[in-house]
């Protein structure tokens, strides 16, 4: 307050009170939110701003509403993403994790390779704690990417034991590539994978995306910019 009260015009004492009081609890909140973004680890801060649901397949009992205004999130609610490379998974775990952020959620976004290396090396010197705290007392938990690179064994059981641990008692969001069809091949053993299916598809929402990669799609609308941009210009030489 200290910092923001001359800034506020004076009418009379209770607008001015009121109005001061308004700035001071916006500034703490956007302060706030900053702080939970910055500690929940999103490789960039994408929003649901632009995001194009048409790739994406919502299961019955879940509507884009419900999705988008975090209920989910409230409810402890996982959700699972499957789908092909570049349709919108990692875009749409990140925006809504984003969003919790900015309602004062804490989040925390790892893909899961880079944890599974973490907790590698982090658990041998005991000192894998604070990660696994992090993770299992996020309001949110976002997995995402799991089915690119297999686990080794103790990777998928540690792995394991972190979503046990955050087993309802947060939301979890997974993104895949993989139908569980194919799980096995990245969590290496039968049952093992079973067990975290049980866990993961338990109280969970199973999001769809098809159709081309976005990726590809902005790749190849460029390549066609820069041939016309090219073209364009061969033909002022000309001219
Ligand atoms: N439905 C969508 N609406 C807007 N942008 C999208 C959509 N799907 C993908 N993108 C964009 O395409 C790129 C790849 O998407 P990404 O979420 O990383 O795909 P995935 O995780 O499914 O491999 C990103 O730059 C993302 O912003
Ligand atoms: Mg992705």
């Amino acid at each position: 307050m200290a910092d923001i009260y001359q800034q506020v015009e004076f009418e009379n004492r209770l607008q001015y009170l009121t109005e001061l009081f308004r700035l001071a609890i916006e500034g703490r909140k956007s302060r706030r939110a900053q702080r939970l973004i910055r500690k929940a680890g999103f490789p960039n801060t994408d929003t649901l701003e632009g995001y194009d649901f048409s790739p994406v397949t919502l299961p019955k009992g879940l509507d884009q509403d419900y999705l988008t205004d975090l209920q989910f999130v409230q409810q402890k609610e996982n959700l699972l993403m499957v789908g092909a490379v570049g349709t919108g998974k990692t875009r749409l775990a990140i925006s809504l994790g984003i969003k919790a952020c900015l309602r004062g959620m804490t989040v925390q976004f790892h893909r899961a390779a880079d944890l599974c290396n973490s907790l590698l090396e982090l658990h041998p010197a005991g000192k894998a704690g604070k990660l696994i705290r992090d993770i299992t007392r996020a309001d949110l938990f976002i997995l995402d990417e799991v089915g690119y690179v297999p686990f080794s064994k103790s990777a998928a059981e540690m792995l394991f034991n972190v979503i046990s641990n955050s087993y309802e008692n947060q939301s979890i969001i997974t993104t895949s590539n993989l139908e569980f069809g194919r799980w096995s091949e990245v969590f290496g053993d039968e049952r093992l994978t079973a067990a975290l299916i049980d866990r993961l598809v338990h109280h969970a929402h199973i999001l769809t995306f098809s159709g081309p990669s976005y990726r590809l799609q902005q790749a190849l609308s460029r390549t066609e910019h820069d041939e016309d941009t090219v073209l364009q210009k061969t033909t002022e030489t000309d001219n």
